[in-house]
This record gives structure tokens, C-alpha cells and sequence, in this order.
């Protein structure tokens, strides 16, 4: 791609959506992008489907033979007919999002710009026993313009002058919305989860480990490690004397390693020497029962060298006496 600009925005909103999910429930989420790009007529229109952190489905206008095509593998069992109406779908919100998209550019007489882009997400929420959790709709020109579907399903919160002139025509798309949501999308959630059980259902425990840095200052950053984990809910947590210590910890966010596993670590700053009042509690569906981590101080070291260099010395100073009284003798 000519800019990387999109694409990065797309991951980006594909990062922020995914840390939303909650333990035990499955989203399937669907993220659209529609770039148009200065002085190129046609715009391109990139959708990627995930269920929780795994894309299973993508679609990229690029190209003549643009259709839906499968992203995992357990979505090769889908007969023909099912990437048909997948890739129809994909043609028809694309049509949908271009004509919103020259709206907003014409609006705000954004011509001369590089690109511009509209992106839309959407997807629902269900509850380990296959209950409806929660749906939710977004779209954003720009990330500053944008319309959301309120919770409830049934009207919209909007900001931007742009979004909300489209507000009046939008009454009755909530409703389809909600429709696709609790309906629609639910459906092929289940039908994912079927599929890629395997994958999708799995559940590996992390693997745990606490390290130690003595910090230039002299004091020491204990970082409690979990990897290799699925799926990746985690809840890591330092406690002092047993008393939660979350408000200097450091927490980044889960990230994926890249091997279908997941990757996350916190880390406190202690006073050196107290190291081991502080303890790492690990929570993940994989465990059987939470864990508990504390730093291990090295174990002393024993001398075996010298140990090694004394026998030899004696046995040497030993020999040398035996054989000067068996000499003299
Ligand atoms: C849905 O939620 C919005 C915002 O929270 C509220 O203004 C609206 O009245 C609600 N609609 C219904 C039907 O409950
Ligand atoms: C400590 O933090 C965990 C996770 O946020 C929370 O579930 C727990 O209730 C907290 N415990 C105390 C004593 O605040
Ligand atoms: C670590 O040491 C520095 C310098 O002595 C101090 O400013 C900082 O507050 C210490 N941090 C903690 C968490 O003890």
C-alpha cells in the first residue's frame, strides 16, 4: 500500500476494540475501513472479521476478483454459497460507506486532502450459555466525527457537525441495527464458535515468572511475567503485605505473541531489601486455581571451586609428606 497511514489506523481500532471483552463471553466484531485517496477515483473498502482476538474473515476491494475470503482455517468447512453472500454483503456496505464518506468529504470540502477515511465498527456480545449480552455500532470520519448506536439499541449519540446533519435519516437505521445485532450477528457468532471450537475455546494456562532489576536509583523493579496464555482475559495484580498495590503498578496492555498466545507483565518499583513483601497474583480461566508469585532470590552460591582447589592442595601437601617419610625411612 502507497500510504501505510489506514492500515495503521485499522489496527489501531482493531487493538482498542479487543480489550473489551470479558471473561467467559465472545465477541464477534466486524471492522470496516473505506479509504479514499486524493487523485484515485475508486476508494478501496477493507473489512476484517474477528471473533474475540482471532480474525477469521477479510475482504479487500483491491483488485478485480475482490471477495470474502477465509482468515482461519476452520472457516474452510464453510461451503461456497456462504463466501457468495459474505462477499455481496461486504459490496453492499461498501456502496453504503463510499456514499457516506463523499457526504462528509463534500460537507466539510475536503477535497484537497491526502485521504480520507471512514471507519466503521460494529458487533455483539454473547454470554457463555449463548445468551444476547450486548451489541454496539460505531462509525467515525476522521476518528473526531462520529455516531454511535447508544446501548440500548434504539438511538444514537453523535458529534461532529457532519454526523449529526445525517442524524435525521437515521431514526429508522437503529432498528436495523439492532436487528443484525441481537439477530444476525449472533448467529454466525454461535456458528464461529462451532467451527473453530478448537481454537476459539481453548483455554492455555500462562506460564509465570518474577524478575529483578536494581534500578539506577538503587531501588528495585520487580516485573511479574505471564506468557503463552489463551484466551487473553488475565488479571495480574502486586499486593504488599498481602494489601492490593495497583496504584504505582505498571500495567501495559495484553499483547498478542504473535503465535495465537498472548503476552502481559506488571511491574512495581520497590525499596531495596523488601523485595519479598511483595507478591504477583495471576487469575486466568487456564488455571486451576489463581497463582501466587514472589521474587526467588538467588540460592547462595556454593564455592565449589575452592572446595575443588582444597582437596586437590591437600591431597597434594598429604602425598608430599608420605613421600618424604618414606624416603627418610
Ligand atoms: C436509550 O438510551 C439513550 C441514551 O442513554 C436515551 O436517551 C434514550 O431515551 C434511550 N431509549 C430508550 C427507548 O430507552
Ligand atoms: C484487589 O484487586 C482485585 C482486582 O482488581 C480485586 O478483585 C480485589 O477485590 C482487590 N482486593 C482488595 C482487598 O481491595
Ligand atoms: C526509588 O528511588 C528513588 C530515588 O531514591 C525515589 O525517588 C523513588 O521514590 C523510589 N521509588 C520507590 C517506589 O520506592
Amino acid at each position: 500500500m502507497r500510504n501505510p497511514a489506514p492500515c495503521a489506523l485499522l489496527l489501531l481500532l482493531v487493538a482498542l476494540a479487543l480489550t473489551q471483552y470479558c471473561a467467559g463471553s465472545h465477541w464477534l466484531q466486524t471492522f470496516n475501513i473505506m479509504i479514499l485517496e486524493y487523485g484515485i477515483w475508486e476508494p478501496r473498502f477493507i473489512q476484517v472479521g474477528y471473533v474475540d482476538s482471532i480474525q477469521f474473515q477479510g475482504f479487500d476491494s483491491k483488485g478485480g476478483t475482490a471477495r470474502m475470503q477465509p482468515r482461519a482455517a476452520w472457516m474452510g468447512q464453510e461451503p461456497p454459497e456462504y463466501w457468495e453472500k459474505e462477499t455481496e454483503e461486504a459490496l453492499l456496505l461498501s456502496e453504503r460507506d463510499r456514499q457516506l464518506l463523499r457526504i462528509m468529504v463534500d460537507y466539510y470540502g475536503h477535497w484537497k486532502n491526502d485521504y480520507h477515511t471512514l471507519q466503521e465498527v460494529f458487533g455483539c456480545n454473547v454470554a457463555n450459555d449463548g445468551r444476547f449480552l450486548r451489541g454496539h455500532y460505531r462509525l467515525a470520519y476522521y476518528g473526531y466525527d462520529y455516531i454511535i448506536l447508544n446501548e440500548n439499541l434504539s438511538s444514537w449519540t453523535a458529534e461532529g457537525k457532519a454526523v449529526k446533519n445525517l442524524l435525521n435519516s437515521w431514526e429508522a437505521e437503529a432498528e436495523r441495527w439492532r436487528t443484525y445485532l441481537q439477530e444476525d450477528c449472533m448467529e454466525r457468532l454461535l456458528r464461529c464458535l462451532d467451527l473453530g471450537k478448537e481454537t476459539l475455546l481453548r483455554s492455555e494456562a500462562p506460564q509465570t515468572l518474577v524478575t529483578h532489576r536494581v534500578r539506577p536509583e538503587g531501588n528495585v523493579t520487580l516485573r511479574c511475567w505471564a506468557l503463552g496464555f489463551y484466551p487473553a482475559d488475565i488479571t495480574l495484580i502486586w499486593q504488599r503485605d498481602g494489601n492490593n498495590h495497583t496504584q504505582d503498578m505498571e500495567l501495559p496492555d495484553t499483547r498478542p505473541a504473535g503465535d495465537g498466545t498472548f503476552q502481559k507483565w506488571a511491574a512495581v518499583v520497590v525499596p531495596s531489601g523488601e523485595e519479598l513483601r511483595y507478591t504477583c497474583h495471576v487469575h486466568h480461566e487456564g488455571l486451576p486455581e489463581p497463582l501466587t508469585l514472589k521474587w526467588e532470590p538467588p540460592a547462595p552460591r556454593i564455592p565449589i571451586m575452592e572446595i575443588l582447589i582444597g582437596l586437590v592442595l591437600g591431597t597434594l601437601v598429604v602425598g608430599t609428606v608420605v613421600i618424604f617419610l618414606v624416603w627418610k625411612k
